[in-house]
C-alpha cells in the first residue's frame, strides 16, 4: 500500500496558514505557493541516492557525492498544478516537465483527457504528479492511470492540501503510489471543497472567478 507522509516542516505549516487565508491575495498567494512547493521539493527529494565522485577543490582533491539514479520528471495538472512547477524547479533544476489537462463531464463524470505532452523517457524517470489539491481524487487518480498507461512505472503525488477521501482513492487504485501533503484535513463538503482547504486554488492562483 502506496505510503502518506504529511509535510509538517515549520516553514510548510506557517506558509499554508497563508495560504488558506481568504485575506491572502493573487500575488502572496501564488508567492506562497511557489515557496511551499519548493518547500516540499526538498522534503520529498530527502532520500534520492547518492553516488560518489571526485573533484578538484582549489585545495586538493576531494571525494564527493552527486546525484545517482533515475532523472526526475514533473507533471502538473491543468491548471492549479502549474502553481507548483517553477518552485520544485528552484531546487531540481534539471527535471523535465509534463503536462496532463483533465475534466469531467459534468454529467456522466467520465474523465476526458484534453492535453497531454510528456517527456519520451517517461519510463526511465522518477515522476512527480503535482495538484494542489487532492480532493475526490478524481482527477489525480486519472492523471496516474494516463502516465501508467503509457509505460510511467515509477510515480509520486504531491499535494499543498487533501482530503482523506481523495487519499483513500489513490490508495486503492495506486497502492505503489506514495503521496506527499502540506496538510490533511476534515473532510469534503457537499459541493466537493476541501474542509477547511483554501478554496478553489486556480481561482486564487490566477485570479479568475
Ligand atoms: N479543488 C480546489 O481547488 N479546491 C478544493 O477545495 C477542491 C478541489
Amino acid at each position: 500500500m502506496g505510503n502518506v507522509f504529511v509535510l509538517d516542516h515549520p516553514l510548510i505549516q506557517h506558509k499554508l496558514t497563508y495560504i488558506r487565508d481568504k485575506n491572502t491575495g493573487t500575488k502572496e498567494f501564488r508567492e506562497l505557493v511557489d515557496e511551499v512547493s519548493m518547500l516540499m521539493a526538498f522534503e520529498i527529494t530527502r532520500n534520492l541516492p547518492l553516488q560518489e565522485a571526485t573533484t578538484e577543490t582549489p585545495v586538493t582533491e576531494a571525494t564527493t557525492q552527486v546525484l545517482a539514479g533515475k532523472k526526475i520528471g514533473l507533471i502538473p495538472i491543468l491548471r492549479a498544478g502549474l502553481g507548483m512547477v517553477d518552485g520544485m524547479l528552484n531546487l531540481l533544476p534539471a527535471a523535465k516537465v509534463g503536462h496532463v489537462g483533465l475534466y469531467r463531464d459534468p454529467e456522466t463524470l467520465t474523465p476526458h483527457e484534453y492535453y497531454i505532452k510528456l517527456p519520451s523517457d517517461i519510463s526511465e524517470r522518477e515522476l512527480i504528479v503535482l495538484d494542489p489539491m487532492l480532493a475526490t481524487g478524481g482527477s489525480a487518480n486519472d492523471a496516474i492511470h494516463s502516465l501508467k498507461k503509457r509505460g510511467a512505472g515509477n510515480i509520486r503525488l504531491m499535494c499543498l492540501v487533501a482530503a482523506p477521501e481523495g487519499v483513500e482513492v489513490i490508495k486503492q487504485d495506486h497502492p505503489d503510489v506514495d503521496i506527499y501533503l502540506g496538510a490533511m484535513d476534515d473532510k469534503l463538503d457537499e459541493k466537493g471543497y476541501i474542509v477547511p482547504g483554501l478554496g478553489d486554488a486556480g481561482d486564487r492562483l490566477f485570479g479568475t472567478k
